[in-house]
């Protein structure tokens, strides 16, 4: 076996011969299982736990978080059903939060409850910064999925193409502008500005901007491209794991097996500590064979010597 795979007793596990190495997803802390001698997961069934049985997460919907991000509020409660109803309405029609966003932030759930980590601890605010985030299907979804549990998020979002960063730009505005106007201005907007910045220029240039910050809750980096250049992103992960703060996580996904598998293993001997990796069974597959959208979620912490 030389990429990921799914096994009858419900685990997902991978080999990786060139380092000689096994990793059984979902051990008996939910966490990501790593050894240096393959275990045989028939023989070995104490490493596995079924993902399924590990629950979804915190339970919020998407809707109710998107509602609250853009609303600006901890609760849904103070707003009047009617706009709700007609948020809600809009919501299900609109092409920004389709089946691909849902499964993703089903994923993140899962992966995030299974890292144990809590990236912002108690306080009130999440730094977020989303590297290499070509047009940001996922820019208001992501910061609704780390608001939830009412921080306020800030967003930096950055790609090398300036044509997708001004996407990007108008991406998050048309949504904004969707909640507003669903609402017919009942909502109340955020005074603090715009939730999400958008930069475009090299992920790893970003400490060159006076008010961004150091280090970040969370980084996040959607369909890793590190078969197309590996050079390329062996800096940008460096960078990454160098800006994860106390407790952050660095997110990332990919489209297909062996990408993963490498972006996972450099990550490693860069330091990296895999928490957890699952294969999202629901991902949308693509034209190309083997590909898929958000094919594999994984959750990495800043390692002792990253
Ligand atoms: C596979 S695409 C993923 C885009 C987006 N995250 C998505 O899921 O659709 C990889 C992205 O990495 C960006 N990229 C490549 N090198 C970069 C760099 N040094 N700094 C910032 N972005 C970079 C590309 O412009 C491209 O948008």
């Amino acid at each position: 076996m030389s990429s990921l795979e799914h096994v009858s007793t419900g685990v997902n596990i991978f080999f990786s011969p060139s380092v000689d190495k096994i990793w059984a997803m979902n051990d008996i802390n939910g966490r990501f299982f790593d050894c240096a001698m393959p275990h045989d997961p028939d023989t070995d069934p104490s490493i596995i736990i079924d993902p399924a049985a590990t629950g979804s997460g915190t339970g919020e919907s998407m809707f109710d978080a998107l509602l609250m991000h853009f609303a600006g509020k901890e609760t849904t409660d103070e707003l009047d059903p009617r706009v709700v109803k007609a948020l809600r309405a809009e919501f299900e029609r609109s092409e920004f939060f389709g089946d691909d966003m849902r499964r993703l932030w089903a994923m993140c759930e899962r992966v995030v409850v299974q890292s144990g980590r809590v990236p912002g601890g108690t306080g009130s605010v999440i730094n977020l910064l989303n590297l290499a985030c070509g047009y940001c299907e996922e820019g208001a979804v992501l910061s609704a999925f780390w608001g939830r549990s009412g921080k306020r998020v800030r967003q930096f979002a950055m790609d090398l193409r300036h044509a997708e960063i001004d996407k990007a730009r108008r991406r998050y505005a048309a949504t904004e502008r969707m909640f507003e106007a669903a609402a017919g201005g009942k909502i109340r907007r955020r005074d603090e500005g715009l939730d999400v910045e958008f930069i475009a220029d090299d992920a790893t240039h970003l400490v060159g901007y006076g008010e961004i910050p150091e280090n970040y809750d969370v980084v996040f980096i959607r369909h890793q491209n590190l078969w197309h250049d590996r050079t390329t992103w062996q800096r940008i992960y460096e960078f990454a794991l160098a800006r994860i703060a106390d407790n952050g996580l660095l997110l990332i996904t990919s489209y297909f097996d062996r990408e993963h598998l490498l972006a996972l293993e450099l990550l490693k001997s860069l330091g990296g500590e895999i928490l957890v990796s699952e294969r999202n069974r629901s991902s949308r597959e693509l034209s190309y064979p083997g590909k898929s959208v958000d094919r594999h979620v994984a959750a990495i912490a800043r390692g002792q010597s990253s």
